[in-house]
């Protein structure tokens, strides 16, 4: 009997050696997956954005995106669970925010560095160098692109052409708060104004439009300068996207090189500064474009097929890393983020 039960008590012990063993071997294998696994991606912003904060209760991005599986935290408990931790740029730059390099850091965990600011105003990002897996930006070449507004293809065309002749006062409008002299876009201003009518709206007009008024406003004039304070690669502001084609004026863009707008916005939707030899041509084009109702008309053609989407909401852009989880590159680190960021165009 007494052998019997140690022989069985060394059974037992072995046996429950190999569970031991067995149920490691496991751990570290759920380990590995819970990093790839794309059933439940939990996106951690470590600070918001201009310290303004949102509420995240609930299932944000199910219930207010339809973005599944997508799980968004800003509470720093769940920063060893967080397969992505965001980083905004501004309180980093400001010092308002530092980045957790005392805390483990776990692995196949992504750092992700976020700015909708131009390069300009990003400041010197030369410290940053081998800390980000990521970039988070509106630029087309970041690993995930946020851009300020996008155009989606409508199901069915739209063939309610609207007379968009209808109400307008002025030829060309522009909305100004910052009017810096330096800035390329005040001089083109000028000279425009030298050419053709410009009604200036905003802050450095005193003539100031609540955002009740904004669209309502540019919806009066045939033209809206949508001018880029910074000229960067793939800026493109809610200028465009916001101002002049939610307002329904033709957009006349200055920011980067043409080919930027045409990656984005569809054919004859725009006016390019650059596509006149000089902006006393750019003026009197658009002065017998107004006057010529059928080719005015034909740069709203694009309402036949697509529809205009602006983002304000840093959830929904937070939300939206979710669905590129699966295509991120499995390692990465930008070992100098600054000369990515101020990388030119090409
Ligand atoms: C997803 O992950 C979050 C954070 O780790 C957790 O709170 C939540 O319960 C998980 N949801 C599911 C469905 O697993
Ligand atoms: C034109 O202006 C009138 C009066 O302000 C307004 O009721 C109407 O909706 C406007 N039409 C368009 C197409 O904006
Ligand atoms: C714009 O043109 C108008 C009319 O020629 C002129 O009165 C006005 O001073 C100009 N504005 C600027 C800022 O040059
Ligand atoms: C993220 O960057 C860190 C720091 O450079 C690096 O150690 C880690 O391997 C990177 N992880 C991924 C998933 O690329």
């Amino acid at each position: 009997m007494k052998w019997c039960s140690m022989k069985r008590g060394f059974v037992f012990c072995i046996f429950s050696g190999l569970l031991l063993c067995l149920h490691k071997g496991w751990r570290e294998v759920d380990n590995y997956n819970y990093w790839k696994n794309t059933a439940n991606v939990t996106i951690m912003l470590w600070k918001w954005p201009f310290g303004r904060t949102h509420s995240l209760k609930g299932n944000v991005c199910w219930d207010l995106y339809k973005i599944p599986n997508c799980t968004l935290v800003d509470q720093s408990s769940y920063f060893p669970s967080a397969h992505i931790v965001v980083f905004h740029n501004r309180e980093l730059i400001q010092g308002s925010q530092q980045l957790p390099t005392e805390l483990p850091r776990p692995q196949g965990q992504r750092w992700a560095w976020m700015s909708l600011e131009s390069p300009a105003h990003n400041g010197n990002l030369k410290k940053f160098a081998n800390i980000f897996n990521m970039t988070i930006s509106y630029r087309r070449d970041a690993d995930v692109t946020i851009p300020f507004g996008e155009m989606l293809p409508l199901e069915t065309e739209n063939n309610l052409v609207e007379d968009s002749h209808i109400n307008k006062t002025s030829l060309v409008c522009w909305v100004v708060s910052n009017y810096r002299t330096h800035h390329r876009r005040t001089q083109v201003y000028k000279e425009l104004n030298a050419t053709v009518p410009v009604k200036v709206y905003g802050r450095w007009n005193k003539m100031p439009l609540s955002s009740e008024d904004l669209l309502p406003t540019i919806s009066r004039c045939y033209f809206y300068l949508a001018f880029e304070n910074t000229l960067a690669k793939d800026y493109v502001t809610e200028k465009l996207w916001h101002n002049a084609y939610k307002g329904g004026a033709v957009p006349v863009v200055l920011g980067p090189p043409i080919g930027d707008y045409k990656a984005v916005a569809p054919e004859h939707s725009f006016i390019h500064v650059d596509e006149f030899s000089s902006v006393q041509e750019l003026g009197k084009y658009l002065q017998r474009l107004a006057e010529d109702r059928k080719r005015y008309e034909e740069y709203f053609n694009w309402r036949k097929h697509w529809k205009v989407k602006v983002y304000t909401d840093w959830r929904e852009r937070l939300c939206k890393i979710c669905l590129q989880y699966d295509i991120l590159p499995q390692h990465k680190v930008y070992s100098d983020l600054e000369g990515w960021d101020k990388a030119r165009n090409t």
